[in-house]
């Protein structure tokens, strides 16, 4: 009897997960952001780019909100691009060069042959969320 439910409920959890893989994740996790009432104020536009940058782009683990850690903060790179009119999406498809810390490039560099293989949505989505740090709107 134990080994049946353990069975059922591995059978429950199976097609549970592979139900959710279906859906859209991108637009399912903007929504429950949206219910706990944190990033309501971002565009759809950027709560796309911040779908990309804390998923699948994982650029998080090098870039933070307002601090340096392995990589600029996103306040900082979006300050830059703002005042020197950088084109980011044309940066992550690895078409310029660095305009933030060109000494620290080749850390970021990696990163390029990922952010290639995302769409111009995605791209555009990421600058929106980078922007949407900027002191200077
Ligand atoms: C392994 C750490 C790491 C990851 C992961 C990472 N970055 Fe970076 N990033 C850096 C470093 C270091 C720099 C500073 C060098 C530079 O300016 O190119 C940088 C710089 C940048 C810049 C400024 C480039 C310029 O013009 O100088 C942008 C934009 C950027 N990252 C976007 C992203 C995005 C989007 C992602 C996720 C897809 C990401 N990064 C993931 C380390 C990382």
């Amino acid at each position: 009897m134990k080994q049946l439910s353990t069975l059922l409920l591995a059978i429950l959890l199976f097609s549970c997960k592979s139900e959710k893989e279906e859906k859209e994740p991108l637009y399912q996790d903007t929504n429950s952001a949206i219910a706990e009432g944190t990033t309501s104020d971002l565009s759809p536009e950027a709560q796309l780019g911040q779908e990309v940058f804390d998923g699948k782009g994982n650029c998080y683990s090098c870039h933070k909100p307002d601090q340096k850690v392995v990589g600029p903060s996103i306040q900082e790179i979006a300050n830059i691009y703002k005042t020197k009119k950088g084109n980011m999406v044309s940066f992550l498809k690895g078409n310029e060069d660095p305009i933030v810390d060109p000494e620290m490039f080749e850390t970021m560099k990696t990163n390029l042959i990922l952010t290639k293989t995302f769409t111009d949505e995605e791209l555009k989505g990421l600058e929106a969320y980078f922007y949407s740090y900027t002191n200077q709107k």
